[in-house]
């Protein structure tokens, strides 16, 4: 057995002319979906993410700006700009790349963006609005997964056991959320976890978002198992590779998201949905 690839870069490009034809048909309302980008600093990576979301925006018709600014600027003059932008009609998303530098508490930068257009869905708010069920902006790359999930006809994971391994706040935790509101009985590994493979080896779905290679190995899943893969690291030869041994998965996993090409668009890509249903919800 192989493993079939869930192509992220397919999928992306299906859901983004959908996102396409909806921003489209707002514009007979005078409303083009607008998303502010805002970086602060000079983090090589971060440039190289802010211009494809740029980029990404204009790509499907969307009004974007990108604010950049000095490593110098001020926590006042970040938190003005969110405030200025909260309260500009012309945009109906804002996402402040992270990490930003020392002397600027995210938390605080986050909490300033308006739930309303919190479309990374960092916000405490739509973090709880996931919790409860309730209606909010979902974290865009565990978002991503899901959707990845139902391209495979896995939107309801009802009588399945899924495995998150990893905690963080941008995936992990919300990941597990999400895999709770889709029916699945949900394990969250992470660094504490006594015997990790004991874990995974139950999972019908493995979800890896440690940052590390290698951190989930054919000997540690069961034949057939779904495997999405959210790392994004570099091997001894400085090529991209997620947090799976890819080649030792392939012959045992049902399916499998490739490093890179697999999560990494639709994460963009649904930062893009986001925007696009903060707009539609603007306009309603
Ligand atoms: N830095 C790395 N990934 C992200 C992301 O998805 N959103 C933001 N705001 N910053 C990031």
């Amino acid at each position: 057995m192989t493993a079939t690839l869930i192509d992220g870069v397919a999928l992306s490009k299906q859901l983004r002319t959908e996102v396409a034809q909806r921003a489209a048909a707002l514009a007979p309302q005078g409303i083009k979906p607008g998303l502010a980008v805002i970086l602060v600093g000079d983090n090589p990576a971060s440039q190289v993410y802010v211009r494809n979301k740029v980029k990404a925006c204009e790509d499907v018709g969307f009004h974007s700006v990108l604010e950049k600014y000095d490593a110098a600027l001020t926590e006042a003059e970040l938190l003005a700009r969110v405030e200025a932008l909260n309260a500009d009609p012309a945009i109906h998303g804002i996402l402040v790349q992270l990490p930003l530098p020392k002397h600027i508490d995210d938390h605080k930068v986050i909490e300033a963006i308006s739930p309303l257009k919190d479309v990374d869905g960092f916000h405490v708010a739509s973090a709880g609005a996931l919790m409860v069920g309730e209606t909010g902006f979902k974290a865009c790359t565990p978002y991503g997964c899901m959707k990845m999930l139902e391209s495979i006809g896995m939107k309801d994971l009802r009588g399945k056991h899924a495995v998150v391994i990893g905690r963080s706040n941008i995936v992990g935790k919300p990941m597990a959320m999400m895999l709770l509101q889709a029916n699945a009985t949900v394990t969250i590994c992470h660094s504490g976890t006594a015997d990790l493979a004991a874990m995974t080896r139950q999972a019908d779905v493995v979800v890896a978002a440690v940052g590390k290679r290698n951190v989930l190995t054919a000997d540690m899943i069961k034949p057939g198992a779904v495997v999405i893969d959210v790392g994004m690291n570099r091997n001894d030869e400085g090529k991209l590779c997620g947090d799976v041994d890819f080649d030792g998965l392939l012959p045992v996993a049902g399916y499998l998201t490739p490093v890179p090409g697999g999560v990494g668009p639709m994460t963009i890509t649904m930062l893009l949905v986001n925007t696009m249903e903060s707009a539609e919800r603007a306009a309603a």
